[in-house]
C-alpha cells in the first residue's frame, strides 16, 4: 500500500507501509537507527498491534465489518483530541484493515482549490483520504469537500458571468478521515457530514507501559517492567511522548550502562538528565506554571501574555502544553485567563513562595 505523506516530517513522500517491519528485523543494540522514519517504523499497522482507545477501536471494527457485509465504503470519520494520541496511526490502520489505499495530507497544504481537487481526483474506489488539522481548511476547499463527501462528486463551474456552466464530475467512493485538535473550530456543515465522530483519550499508565515495551522490542533493547513504568509515568498520557522518551532513554542506557539494558535506575537517571520530573513536566511546563504563580499571583493571566513571556506561540501552549497540565489538575482555563491550581503549587513546592508573595500584595 502506498501512502502519500504530506505532514511535517514526511513531506510528499511515498512510503510503503508493509516494508517498514523488515527494516527493524536486523537492528542490533549498537546500531539502533533513530532516523526520521523512526515514528513510521514503530507505528502499529493493524488493530492487533494498537494499544488503547478501546471504545474507538471497537466502533471502528464494527463499522468496517458492517461496511464489508453491505459492500459499501466506510462512513467518513472525524477523530479529535490532543496531539500525539494516534489519530494518524488509526487512520492508517483503517486503510490497512479494509485493504484500501491511503492518502495523507493536511489542511494547511490544501491552500488552492486545485490542491484539494487534485487529491480528490487521484482517489481510487474505497481509498481512505486522511486530512490532518481539518479545522484549518479554507472556505473554498471546505465547500468542494461537501459534495465530494456527500455525493462522491465534484461540483464545479466554468466560464464567466452569463456563460457560467455548472458541471458535476463523479468521483470514486472513498472514506474521509479528518483529524483535529480543535473539534469546536469545525463548521457545523462539515462536522455533520461525518458519520463517525470520536474523541481520543489520554492513555493510562498501564497502556503506556505496553506501548513502551512494544517499542523497546522493535528497537531491540531490553527494558524492565519497573523502568517501563517510570517512563510511562513521565509520558503525559501520550504514546508519541512515550516513544520519544524510550528512544532517548535507550540512547542513554547504551552509552552509560555496560549492560545496555534499561532498568529503573538508568531510566530515572536518563529522565533527570532530560530535565523531566516525576510528573512528566519539562522545563517549559515548569516555567509556565512558575510564571503564573510568581509573576501573576496565581492568575488569571491571558494566554497571549504567557506566550510572549515564554517565547512560544499561543497555539503550541494551547495545544501541546495545556491539555496535559489541565488533565493533571495543574492548570485551570477560565474565561478571564489561566490560573494555577493549589494542587500544582503543592506538587511543585511553589506554595510557600506564592503565599509569601500574596502577603506582599
Ligand atoms: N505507538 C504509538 N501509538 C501506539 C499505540 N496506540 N499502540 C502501540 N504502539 C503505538
Amino acid at each position: 500500500m502506498t501512502i502519500l505523506f504530506d505532514d511535517e516530517n514526511n513531506s510528499n513522500k511515498d512510503i510503503n507501509t508493509h516494508s517498514s517491519k523488515k527494516k527493524n528485523e536486523n537492528t542490533s543494540l549498537n546500531s539502533i537507527e533513530f532516523d526520521s522514519s523512526y515514528e513510521n517504523n514503530i507505528r502499529p499497522k493493524f488493530f492487533n498491534d494498537y494499544i488503547g482507545q478501546e471504545s474507538l477501536k471497537e466502533t471502528l471494527k464494527i463499522s468496517i465489518e458492517a461496511a464489508k457485509l453491505r459492500s459499501k465504503v466506510l462512513d467518513h470519520i472525524l477523530l479529535y483530541g490532543p496531539p500525539g494520541l494516534g489519530k494518524t496511526t488509526l487512520a492508517g490502520i483503517v486503510a490497512n484493515e479494509t485493504g484500501a489505499g491511503f492518502k495523507l495530507t493536511s489542511a494547511p497544504s490544501l491552500e488552492r482549490p486545485r490542491d484539494i481537487i487534485g487529491i480528490l481526483m487521484s482517489l481510487k474506489q474505497g481509498d481512505v483520504l486522511f486530512i490532518d488539522e481539518i479545522h484549518r481548511l479554507n472556505k473554498v476547499a471546505e465547500e468542494i469537500l461537501y459534495s465530494a463527501m456527500e455525493d462522491f462528486s465534484l461540483d464545479m463551474t466554468t466560464g464567466k458571468s452569463q456563460s457560467v456552466k455548472s458541471i458535476r464530475i463523479p468521483l470514486p467512493q472513498f472514506t474521509l478521515i479528518g483529524a483535529t485538535t480543535k473539534a469546536g473550530s469545525l463548521s457545523g456543515p462539515l462536522r455533520d457530514r461525518f458519520g463517525i465522530i470520536h474523541r481520543l483519550e489520554f492513555y493510562t499508565i498501564d497502556e503506556l507501559v505496553k506501548v513502551i515495551q512494544r517499542t523497546a522490542g522493535i528497537i531491540n533493547i531490553d527494558i524492565s517492567g519497573d523502568a517501563a513504568k517510570v517512563i510511562a509515568s513521565c509520558s503525559r498520557g501520550t504514546p508519541r511522548v512515550a516513544n520519544r522518551l524510550i528512544k532517548r532513554v535507550a540512547d542513554y542506557a547504551i552509552v552509560k550502562s555496560k549492560l545496555g539494558r534499561i532498568d529503573e535506575k538508568i531510566s530515572e537517571q536518563a529522565l533527570k538528565h532530560l530535565n523531566i520530573d516525576e510528573f512528566g513536566l519539562d522545563n517549559t511546563d515548569r516555567m509556565l506554571l512558575t510564571l503564573i504563580a510568581e509573576k501573576y499571583q496565581g492568575g488569571p493571566v491571558g494566554i497571549e501574555t504567557l506566550a510572549v513571556a515564554l517565547s512560544e506561540d499561543t497555539k503550541t501552549i494551547e495545544e501541546v502544553y495545556e491539555p496535559y497540565l489541565v488533565q493533571k489538575g495543574f492548570l485551570e482555563r477560565t474565561p478571564r485567563g489561566r490560573k494555577i491550581t493549589a494542587y500544582a503549587l503543592e506538587c511543585l513546592k511553589l506554595d510557600n513562595k506564592y503565599q509569601a508573595q500574596q502577603k506582599l500584595f
